[in-house]
């Protein structure tokens, strides 16, 4: 995914929205990742073309998120199948949990995805 950073305010106070790619760079019920300091973010497009951004490490052994399988509005994690909420970043089952979710925006004109991430956070692709 292409990666370009812009901060602008954001609607709930100052914040930074980097761009991370466009929609169109993500199969519908399919993943990317971008790397941060925060550590790898998955990037997820529903059959809906809803996006949600949440940290790519499952809470229940570290398991890849963005290789899961995305089915409504939710990813099943591909090591030991946790099903977890893509807008909550809550574990639906079979144990409980919680991942980092982080709020996304689409521009519906051009397709951009951006992130809103903390000041001077700096991302880069993730080697796929
Ligand atoms: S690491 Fe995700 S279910 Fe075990």
């Amino acid at each position: 995914m292409t990666m370009t950073t812009t901060t602008t305010m954001s609607g709930s106070g100052t914040g930074t929205w980097t761009t991370i790619g466009n929609v169109a760079d993500i199969p519908r019920r399919g993943a990317r990742c971008v790397t941060s300091p925060l550590g790898r973010i998955a990037v997820f497009r529903t059959m809906e073309d809803e996006i949600f951004a949440t940290e790519d490490r499952c809470p229940h052994k570290g398991g890849p998120l963005s290789q899961g399988i995305v089915h409504g509005g939710a990813v099943t994690c591909p090591l030991h199948s946790q099903v977890i909420a893509l807008d909550t970043g809550l574990v639906l089952g079979p144990d409980e949990g919680r991942v980092r979710t982080f709020p996304v925006r689409v521009d519906r004109a051009t397709g951009a995805i951006e992130l809103m991430v903390a000041p001077q956070t700096a991302f880069a692709e993730a080697a796929e």
